[in-house]
């Protein structure tokens, strides 16, 4: 790093399972490019709850009030105990309400080549609200499960202009609304309207827009996935496609995500903590790679996080150096030497 480059203060969460393995990974890539971060680490998910009964310590919520920016590894929810998710926790309390899901063919010779989509979920509203509960009947306790799903006209607004802003200055053609209002009239009904209406107002000629529904948009993405360009939807059925996107790129390992508000970001890899493959020394750490790469985006320092994007592309492709997730045999810890080498040689 170049030492007159003024240090960004960023929380750092390294989460459970393999998170701590792959930020290792990740902060030695970001260290070799000079990524001008000044880190913050906090603990949070199970590494919360053992080491102070919370898995969202008031330390770690304090700091990422304080740098309103964050890399984090993933977190595990713990079962039982009432407790909520931490991730969605942290999407409420920082309001980040646009969660960005870039996907980009790295390796060609895949099921299929040349992906270029991004998904935009709305992160805050929906049936994530967390408005659900038992109706006991007959001394069973659980016999009916209900949940209340809330989508706002403004909530709908806000991330329906998020994905036409961010179409627009990334250049690209397409918007897909993706909902399901011929059933769910109003919840997602009102984001089809909403939608609709900002285009009118605001993009058209801009941009071409078109409308979707969820199922036959799950059924498109697996028969013609290059159709789309950027889509946006709601928390649920984004949850779901995202996954199913990054199934088309080589899988979990090779998916980031942001997590965007007006006055905070936090950035992490799709993929969970991946217990059956803790402490193998075998996760792929690029995803998380990846999510940093969007973080320097967000920070004006695109330049590097491209170099880091350009590093794990030869190393990926010229090296042909590949995490078993990727059908190769390296460590995560040899995927990183090989990539700190790109990196150095560049
Ligand atoms: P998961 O994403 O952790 O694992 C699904 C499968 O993908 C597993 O076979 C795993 O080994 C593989 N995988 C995931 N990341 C990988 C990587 N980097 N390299 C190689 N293989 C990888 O999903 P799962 O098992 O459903 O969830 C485990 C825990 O993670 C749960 O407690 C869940 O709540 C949490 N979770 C946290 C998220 C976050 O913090 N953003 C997101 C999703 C789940």
């Amino acid at each position: 790093m170049n030492s007159t480059q003024t240090l960004i203060p960023a929380t750092l969460i390294p989460g459970d399972g393999i998170g701590p393995e792959i930020t290792e990974a990740t902060l030695v890539a970001l260290d070799a490019i000079g990524a001008p971060f000044q880190w913050d680490r906090q603990l949070a998910g199970m590494a919360g709850v053992t080491s102070c009964g919370d898995p969202l310590p008031p330390a770690c919520l304090d700091s990422i009030r304080q740098t309103r920016l964050a890399l984090k590894g993933p977190l595990e929810t713990p079962v039982g105990g009432g407790y909520r998710s931490s991730n969605v926790r942290l999407r409420e309390e920082f309001k980040l309400y646009a969660n960005l899901r870039p996907a980009c063919t790295m390796i060609p010779g895949g099921r299929y080549e040349n992906i270029d989509l991004v998904l935009v979920r709305e992160n805050n509203e929906g049936l994530y609200m967390g408005y659900e509960h038992f109706i006991p009947i007959d001394g069973d306790p659980h016999a009916v499960g209900m949940s209340t799903g809330i989508n706002t006209r403004q909530g709908c607004r806000r991330i329906i202009n998020f994905a036409f802003d961010y179409a627009i200055r990334k250049e690209r053609k397409k918007v897909t609304v993706v909902h399901k209002a011929n059933i769910m009239k109003a919840l997602t009904g009102i984001f089809l309207e909403t939608a609709r209406q900002i285009y009118d107002e605001k993009y058209k000629g801009l941009l071409d827009f078109e409308e979707i529904i969820v199922d036959a948009c799950a059924m498109k993405l697996v028969m013609n996935p290059w159709q789309f360009d950027v889509l946006v939807t709601t928390n649920l059925f984004g949850d779901i496609l995202s996954d199913e996107i990054a199934g088309l790129i080589g899988g979990l390992g090779m998916a980031p995500g942001a997590n965007i508000g007006e006055h905070a970001a936090i950035f992490e890899a799709v993929h969970g903590s991946a217990p059956d493959i803790t402490g193998k020394g075998i996760a792929n750490p690029i995803a998380l790679m990846l999510a940093a790469a969007l973080m320097l985006d967000h920070v004006g320092r695109a330049d590097l996080g491209d170099r880091l994007r350009q590093a794990i592309d030869a190393t990926l492709n010229i090296d042909k150096v590949r995490t078993g997730d990727l059908g190769g045999t390296a460590s995560t810890k040899q995927f990183t030497a090989a990539l700190l080498q790109r990196i150095h040689a560049a």
